[in-house]
C-alpha cells in the first residue's frame, strides 16, 4: 500500500480568507481588509479549482497526520504563514466495500466530473447511504455532520465557507477516517442551483439537512435582502434541485426568532408566528414553502425543527462554536461572547435590556446544547428512514427544540462569573435591540411526544464548560495566549438539583413504579460517605470520556443506540471516583468501544449518588434510576468494572430467551452464592424495580448486593430479623460448601436452580443463564475457566483477585478485537494514570 501524502495544488482564496479573519481578529496585519467573502453569495462557485492528488495512505498514518495537523494549526497562523495542512483529500481504504447500492465518488475525478472546483473528499470514496449536509462546515452543521459519522452515515457537507470554519472541516476528516466512515466538503455556494442539482442527482442522499444560512437576528435588521436571499431564496433552491433530483427527505433548522414576541410562553409549535427581525420572517417564508413542498409534491417528507437559542461544544472539545471575526463579533450570541470575555478577548459584554418585564428585568431565552440538538436530528432522521424502509408514508411536521426552561441574561452572566470568578470584564447596559424578543423559551413535549427526545444537558455551567473546554484545545488555532487561561480554576461541575417544571409543562409520562418503601434510608448528609471512602484527586472529569455524548449528573452516557432499535441495550457501569483504579482505564475503554460497535448506550455512573453504602450498592440505586427516567432502554446490563470484555461479537441480545429461557424480567448466571450479581440483564419494567428495591432494603449483608440477592432468593423478606437473613443467605451459599452442587448451578440446570430457589414466585421473573455466557472468570482464579489462548468467552471478570492480570487481557482484547488506540484522546498513555 502506497503512503504518499495528499495535498491539494494551491492555497485558494477560501483559506485566505480563513486565515485573514483569524489575523484580523487577533489584530494581526494580513495585507487584506477584514473579513472573507462571508457576504458574497457567489463565493467559491464557479472558478477553477486546483489540481486535486488523491492516494491511498493507510489508516493510522492518515489519522495521526489528520491530528497532527488539528494539532499544529496555531503555528501557521503565529508564524503569519500559509497553513501547511490545507484541505486535502483523505483515502482511508481499512472499509470493506459494504454495499452494491454504494455511491462512489472518485477523489481528483469529482473535479472533472460534476464540475466542483472544490471537493475534499476522506474515506475510501465509497458513500453508503449519505447525507448531504448544508452548512456542514458551521457550527451545528458540523456537530451533526461528526454525530452522522459516528452512527455510521456517510456525509457530503455543502459550504461556502463564508461563515464556516476549515478547522471544522479538518476534525470531521480525521474523525471519518478513524471511523472508517467517508467525508466530502463540496466548497459550494447553495445558490448555485445546476451544481446542487447536479450533486443532488449524483449522490442520490438519503436526505439533506438543511443548515446552511446566515443566523444573526440583529444583523438581518442591518442586511435584509442578504438574509431573504441566503435564508429563503436559497432554501427555494435548494428545494428545486431535490425535486429535480428526486430527493425527498429535509430537515430543516428554522427558529423561535419565526415566533417574535409570542403571546405566551412555553410556546408551542401552534402559537401563531409573527416575526418581529427580518431573519425570522426570512425563515418563516422557507418554512412555507418547504410545508408546500412537502405537502403538495409526491412523497416528499420535511421536518422542520424550531431550535431556541443553540450553545455548548462537542463533549470531547473536538468542534466547538468558532470565534468569529471582529466583524460578526458585534453579533455574537450570548453564551460565546461570554466565554469569549471570560476568557480575556472582549474588555465588556453588552446586554440588551435590563428592565424587561421578566423575573430580573433581563431578557430570557431558552438555551439548548449543540448535542442535544444534533440527537433530536438524528432521531428525525431515523424517522423518515424508518417510515421510508416500511413503505409508510413519512409525516411532516414541525416541532420546538429548546429545554423547556427559561434562563435569563443575568443568570447567564452569573454562570459565567461563577465559572471565572477571576475575570474581569464590564457589562454595559444597552436598550433592546430591534429584532430582540423580551422572553421566549419552548415547550418542546411535541418532540418528547414524537421522537421521545427531550434535552438532557439542562446545567447552564456544564454547557458553558464545554465550550471553553473546546477553546481551550484548540487554542493555538484561535491565537489565544493561554498564560491566564490555564491558570484557572478547575471547575467541576455541581450536580444539579432537578429543575422545577416549567410552570404549565407536564412532567413526561413515567411507568407506574411502587413508591420507595419507608425502610430506605435517607440520604447521607455530605461529607458523611467521604470519611468512610476517601477519594483520589483528580477524580475523572465527566468531560473527559470520549464519545460521552450526555454529561448528565450522575452518568455521562454514551448514546450509541440507534433510537429505533428494538430492544434498546444499555449498559451501566461504575466509574465513580472511589472505585476508580488503575485497571478502571482498561475496562472502561474497551466496554465503551463494545458499546459503540454493538450500538448500545452506555451509563458510566459517575458520582455516588448520596447513597451511604459501599460502591458496589449504587448499581441498584442507578439502575432503578434508569427504570424511572424515560431513557428508552429497553434492558440494562450491569457489568463491574473489573471485568474485560473479550469477544466483541458476542451480542446482549443473545441472553434474553437463552436456550429456551421465558424473556424475563432478570436473567443472572448461576454462581458459587446463587449468582454473582455483578453481571445480570435487567429489564426495564416495575417489576425489576420493586424487586431492586427489596434488594436494596436487605441492608447490608455479606456479599453486598450478591448477598441481598441471594437472600431474596432463599425466600426471605427485607423486614425479616437479621438472624433470619443470615439463614437465608446460608441456604444460597451452598456452592461454597458443596463444589458438585456449584458446578451444576454453574451450568444453570435447573434442578439446581429449583433446588436453590426457595421463593418460588421469582421463577415467572427470573431466568438462569450459564455462568460462563456472561461471567467467566479467568482460568485459574476463582475456579475460573477461561483459557485466553483459547476461549471465544465474552467477558473475564477478575473477580477478587487477578487485577494485576487486568492490562495484559485487555491489551489481548484490544488486539483481537482490533481496536485502535485514539491518538487524539488522551485516555490512551501506555500507563494508565492514578493507579491505586
Ligand atoms: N445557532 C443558533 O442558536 C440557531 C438558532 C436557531 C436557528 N439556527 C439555524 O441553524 C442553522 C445553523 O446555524 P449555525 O449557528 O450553525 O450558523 P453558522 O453560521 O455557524 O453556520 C452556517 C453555515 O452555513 C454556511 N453557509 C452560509 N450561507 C451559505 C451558502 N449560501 N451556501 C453554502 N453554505 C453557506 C456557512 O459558511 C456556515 O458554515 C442556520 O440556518 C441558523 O439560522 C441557529
Amino acid at each position: 500500500m502506497s503512503a504518499d501524502p495528499v495535498r491539494v495544488g494551491a492555497v485558494d482564496d477560501v483559506e485566505d480568507a480563513e486565515e485573514e479573519e483569524q489575523a484580523s481578529f487577533l489584530g494581526a496585519s494580513s495585507g487584506k481588509v477584514g473579513m472573507p467573502k462571508s457576504l458574497d453569495v457567489d463565493d467559491g462557485a464557479g472558478e477553477e479549482g486546483p489540481g486535486v492528488a488523491s492516494c491511498r495512505i493507510f489508516h493510522l498514518i492518515c489519522c495521526g497526520l489528520l491530528s497532527m495537523a488539528v494539532g499544529f494549526m496555531g503555528a501557521k497562523f503565529l508564524r503569519g504563514r500559509q497553513d501547511p495542512f490545507t484541505p486535502v483529500s483523505v483515502a482511508c481504504p481499512v472499509r470493506e466495500p459494504r454495499s452494491p447500492a454504494s455511491v462512489r465518488l472518485p477523489g481528483p475525478g469529482m473535479v472533472e466530473l460534476v464540475g466542483f472546483n472544490r471537493a475534499w473528499l476522506a474515506g475510501n470514496g465509497e458513500y453508503e447511504d449519505p447525507i448531504v449536509v448544508t452548512g456542514g462546515a458551521g457550527y451545528i452543521g458540523s456537530h451533526m455532520s461528526l454525530m452522522l459519522l459516528e452512527r455510521g452515515f456517510d456525509v457530503v457537507i455543502v459550504d461556502n465557507l463564508s461563515r464556516g470554519s476549515m478547522l471544522a472541516v479538518k476534525v470531521l476528516q480525521a474523525e471519518a477516517c478513524k471511523l472508517s466512515r467517508s467525508i466530502a466538503f463540496v466548497n459550494l455556494d447553495l445558490g448555485n442551483h445546476d451544481q446542487v442539482t447536479e450533486l443532488l442527482q449524483r449522490i442520490q442522499p438519503r436526505a439533506v439537512l438543511h443548515f446552511a444560512g446566515n443566523a444573526y437576528a440583529s444583523e438581518s435588521m442591518e442586511k435584509p435582502l442578504l438574509y431573504y436571499q441566503n435564508v429563503t431564496e436559497n432554501t427555494l433552491s435548494l428545494l428545486r434541485a431535490m425535486a429535480k433530483a428526486q430527493v425527498t427527505n429535509l430537515v430543516f433548522s428554522s427558529s423561535c426568532a419565526t415566533y417574535g414576541n409570542p403571546p405566551q410562553v412555553p410556546v408551542t409549535e401552534t402559537v401563531e408566528q409573527k416575526p418581529i427581525s427580518i431573519y425570522g420572517h426570512s425563515k418563516l417564508m422557507a418554512e412555507k414553502m418547504i410545508k408546500a413542498w412537502a405537502s403538495r409534491e409526491g412523497s416528499n417528507c420535511a421536518t422542520i425543527f424550531r431550535y431556541f437559542n443553540v450553545y455548548g461544544a462537542d463533549l470531547q472539545s473536538r468542534l466547538g462554536p468558532v470565534l468569529r471575526g471582529p466583524k460578526l463579533a458585534q453579533y455574537g450570541r450570548l453564551p460565546d461572547v461570554l466565554v469569549e470575555a471570560a476568557l480575556g478577548l472582549r474588555s465588556s459584554v453588552p446586554i440588551f435590556g435590563a428592565d424587561l418585564k421578566t423575573r430580573d428585568g433581563t431578557a430570557e431565552r431558552d438555551y439548548i446544547h449543540v448535542w442535544d440538538l444534533v440527537h433530536a436530528h438524528m432521531d428525525a432522521l431515523a424517522a423518515m428512514m424508518l417510515a421510508g424502509a416500511q413503505g409508510d408514508a413519512c409525516v411532516s411536521d414541525v416541532y420546538n427544540l429548546g429545554t423547556g426552561t427559561p434562563v435569563s441574561v443575568q443568570q447567564m452572566l452569573s454562570a459565567t462569573k461563577a465559572l471565572f470568578p477571576e475575570a474581569k470584564f464590564t457589562v454595559e447596559v444597552k436598550p433592546l435591540r430591534s429584532g430582540d424578543p423580551v422572553s421566549v423559551y419552548a415547550d418542546p413535549r411535541k418532540a418528547l411526544a414524537k421522537f421521545g427526545w427531550r434535552a438532557q444537558i439542562q446545567n447552564t455551567t456544564e454547557a458553558l464548560q464545554t465550550s471553553v473546554r473546546f477553546l481551550q484545545k484548540h487554542a493555538s488555532y484561535f491565537h489565544l495566549a493561554l498564560g491566564d487561561m490555564k491558570t484557572l480554576p478547575d471547575v467541576r461541575v455541581p450536580s444539579t438539583a432537578p429543575t422545577a417544571p416549567t410552570p404549565g409543562m407536564v412532567a413526561p409520562a413515567t411507568p407506574s413504579l411502587p413508591a420507595a418503601s419507608p425502610a430506605t434510608p435517607a440520604p447521607s448528609a455530605p461529607g458523611e460517605y467521604r470519611s468512610r471512602y476517601a477519594e483520589p484527586a483528580n477524580p475523572w472529569q465527566a468531560g473527559d470520556m470520549p464519545n460521552a455524548t450526555l454529561n448528565s449528573t450522575p452518568w455521562v452516557v454514551h448514546r450509541f443506540s440507534d433510537p429505533l432499535a428494538s430492544p434498546r441495550m444499555c449498559i451501566q457501569v461504575l466509574t465513580i471516583p472511589s472505585v476508580k483504579k488503575g485497571y478502571l482505564y482498561w475496562s472502561f475503554f474497551i466496554l465503551r468501544e463494545y458499546a459503540r460497535r454493538n450500538g448500545y448506550d452506555l451509563y458510566a455512573l459517575t458520582t455516588k449518588m448520596n447513597e451511604t453504602r459501599p460502591p458496589s450498592w449504587l448499581k441498584i440505586r442507578s439502575a432503578q434510576a434508569i427504570i424511572r427516567s424515560n431513557t428508552g432502554c429497553d434492558y440494562l446490563f450491569w457489568i463491574d468494572g473489573d471485568a474485560i470484555i473479550m469477544n466483541f461479537s458476542f451480542r446482549l441480545e443473545n441472553i434474553i430467551g437463552y436456550n429456551g429461557n421465558k424473556d424475563v424480567d432478570v436473567v443472572v448466571s448461576g454462581d458459587t452464592v446463587a449468582i454473582n450479581a455483578a453481571m445480570g440483564l435487567w429489564k426495564m419494567t416495575p417489576w425489576a424495580y420493586s424487586f431492586l428495591e427489596d434488594m436494596w432494603n436487605i441492608g447490608d449483608v455479606k456479599l453486598w448486593e450478591t448477598g441481598a440477592i441471594a437472600i431474596l432468593i432463599a425466600g426471605c423478606k427485607p423486614s425479616d430479623p437479621v438472624n433470619v437473613k443470615r439463614a437465608c443467605y446460608e441456604h444460597s451459599d451452598k456452592g461454597w460448601r458443596n463444589g458438585t452442587f456449584a458446578k451444576h448451578l454453574k451450568l444453570a440446570e435447573p434442578w439446581a436452580v429449583q433446588e436453590m430457589l426457595v421463593n418460588k414466585t421469582l421463577s415467572d421473573h427470573m431466568a438462569w443463564v450459564p455462568k460462563r455466557l456472561i461471567n467467566s472468570y479467568p482460568k485459574g482464579l476463582f475456579g475460573g475457566m477461561f483459557d485466553r489462548a483459547t476461549s471465544p468467552d465474552f467477558l473475564a471478570h477478575f473477580v477478587a483477585g487477578g487485577k494485576n492480570q487486568i492490562e495484559t487481557w485487555a491489551k489481548d482484547s484490544i488486539a483481537r478485537n482490533k481496536l485502535l488506540p485514539d491518538p487524539s484522546v488522551p485516555l490512551w498513555p501506555p500507563d494508565p494514570p492514578n493507579r491505586v
